[in-house]
């Protein structure tokens, strides 16, 4: 039996658009594989076939950044480099890219300019850490045109753990390193490493396997809607930022794995004027300065959405997909009134993001269907958004809580009210109780807010787990609305919260 959908004659119609094999460049040559098990990672690549072993593997699962390493794209003309955590990042999530590993950075006998400063300036002591910074570092120093500043630097650091050296001599280093434009042997080798990924770019289906396990990487929407009609148990991987944890973490078998990522149209961010669709193969850090220009709390909370590793590979497709009840987008996309597009076979359907969530684990997809867009609207003029993410750590860490307030206010008088909260209950969800008493209040009278924030108690039942405990998430959801009603009668953020409210045209890089 074929992958492909038969012709009416009832054989296989082979496809000449379909490759059979994954091809990347790696070091100026092209590398195609035509046989590799469908999980394997890029770090086990990189480390148990290649041999290459600058690359380190700390903690497996996307969170120390010692196995950063960059991928480099052609997107819009120019060339991207983008750090990724390749312990959780698949092989066949490279095909059509350039990957660029610690080995590759020196020039002969010269350092990169960002080693050279890492040395100058005593940035690394065992040593672990250091490839992993070097990579995230290369990346900036490639994308920042020779703007930055520390604050920029500790965001771009944020997924690299360093437990020895101190952050201290590693910033200077990546301050002094990228204050001036990218010159170095990938600058001057830029055209042909250009003609090179253009040669890649054949749209072709990519199949490597058989039936019973294979990763595929579909070219169109219409390839990917037929292959997992007909593969319903296959795994659909985006950025693979959770699915990659599956398979260093908890061993999944993952035998059939269908990519989304080079899907035509997947990618796109549409503008209209009452909001945007983003496809859901569009990744965290190209749709944050998006959804960042709704309402900067948005480009708040995605600048502490993991790291500028995981936001590189993590897809808004994925965060909705995957039906986490603490996952970052969805309450802030419900509490927008956002609509979430499947599609299955031919026949595309759309539903309110609020539904799609139905019980813990449970969306309302069939087998066979996907998530194919995610349709934001823009901010109303009498509309105002607030959105919190409470975690233990600022950066990089999941939230415990996370509240999204979205009210229309007319006359210091609350007119509608649209409040989701993650971390509350077993999928995110409206605070439908909460709402109701928001209705109608005189932001003016503060001794009512208690007794509003009070009915947050009777629309969820939190649990206590690791994070937070059912009390502690309680308590913080309660104040949260107390906090967000003080914002909106006027009080300055600057006095409820220790971050200011701030405008950030690219919070996540
Ligand atoms: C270190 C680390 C930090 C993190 N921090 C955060 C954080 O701060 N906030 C947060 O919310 N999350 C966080 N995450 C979780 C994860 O990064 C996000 O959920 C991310 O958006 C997942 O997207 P992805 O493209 O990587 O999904 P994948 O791992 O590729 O897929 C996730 C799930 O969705 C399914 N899927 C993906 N795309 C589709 C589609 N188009 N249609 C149908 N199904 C699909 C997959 O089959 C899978 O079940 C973190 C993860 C790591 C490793
Ligand atoms: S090994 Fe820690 S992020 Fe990959
Ligand atoms: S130098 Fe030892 S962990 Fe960073």
């Amino acid at each position: 039996m074929s992958l492909y959908p038969t012709d009416r004659s009832g054989e296989f119609a082979p496809d000449e658009m379909t490759r059979n094999s994954l091809q990347f460049i790696r070091s100026g040559r092209r590398v195609s594989l035509d046989r590799f098990p469908p999980r394997t990672t890029v770090l086990d690549w990189l480390r148990l076939d290649e041999r290459t072993t600058g690359t380190k593997e700390g903690c497996a699962e996307g969170d120390c950044g010692a196995c950063a390493v960059v991928v480099v794209r052609k997107r819009e003309g120019r060339l991207v480099y983008e750090p990724v955590n390749s312990c959780i990042t698949l092989i066949g999530q490279l095909d059509g890219g350039e990957l660029i590993t610690v080995e590759d950075l020196a020039d002969d006998d010269s350092l990169h300019p960002v080693q050279a400063a890492m040395a100058r300036q005593h940035g690394s002591q065992c040593g672990f850490c250091t490839p992993g910074i070097v990579m995230s570092l290369f990346a900036h120093y490639h994308q920042c045109d020779g703007i930055t500043s520390r604050d920029k630097i500790n965001d771009v650091l944020a997924g690299n753990l360093c437990r020895c050296t101190g952050y201290r001599p590693i910033v200077d280093a990546a301050v002094t390193a990228c204050a001036s434009a990218a010159e170095d042997k990938f600058i001057r080798g830029a055209t042909q490493r250009s003609a090179a990924l253009r040669v890649l770019d054949d749209a072709a289906d990519v199949l490597v396997g058989d039936d019973k396990s294979f990763f595929a990487a579909p070219a169109s929407e219409t390839t990917l809607a037929q292959l997992f009609s007909r593969h319903p148990d296959a795994t659909i991987v985006a950025g693979a930022t959770d699915v990659g944890l599956w398979v260093t973490k908890k061993l999944t078998p993952i035998e059939k794995i269908i990519h989304v990522g080079r899907v035509t149209g997947l990618a796109d961010i549409e503008d209209t004027a009452d909001g945007y669709a983003f496809g859901a193969a569009v990744s965290l850090a190209r749709a944050a300065p998006v959804l960042g220009s709704i309402d900067p709390d948005i480009a708040e909370v995605l600048r502490r959405f993991g790291s500028i590793q995981v936001r590189a590979g993590g897809t808004v497709g994925g965060n909705i997909a995957n039906g986490s009840p603490i996952g970052d987008l969805a309450p802030m996309l419900i509490a927008l009134g956002a609509t979430v597009e499947l599609r299955l076979g031919d026949e595309i359907r759309r539903l309110p993001l609020e539904s799609f969530f139905l019980d813990y684990g449970k969306q309302d997809r069939k087998p066979g269907e996907f998530v194919r867009r995610l349709i934001v609207p823009k901010l109303q003029p009498a509309a105002h958004f607030r959105a919190y993410k409470i975690t233990k750590r600022f950066d990089e860490d999941i939230s415990a809580v996370l509240a999204a307030f979205c009210l229309t206010v007319e006359g210091g008088v609350i007119r509608e009210a649209r409040v989701a909260f993650g971390g509350m209950a077993g999928i995110p969800k409206r605070a439908k109780a909460l709402e109701t008493k928001l209705r109608g209040l005189s932001l003016a009278d503060a001794r009512s807010w208690r007794s509003a924030a009070d009915a947050v108690k009777l629309d969820f039942t939190p649990l206590t787990d690791l994070r937070a405990s059912a009390g502690y998430r309680n308590q913080v959801a309660g104040n949260l609305v107390i906090k967000a009603l003080a914002e909106f009668a006027g009080v300055g953020s600057d006095v409820t919260r220790v971050v200011d409210r701030r405008i950030v045209a690219d919070a996540a890089e």
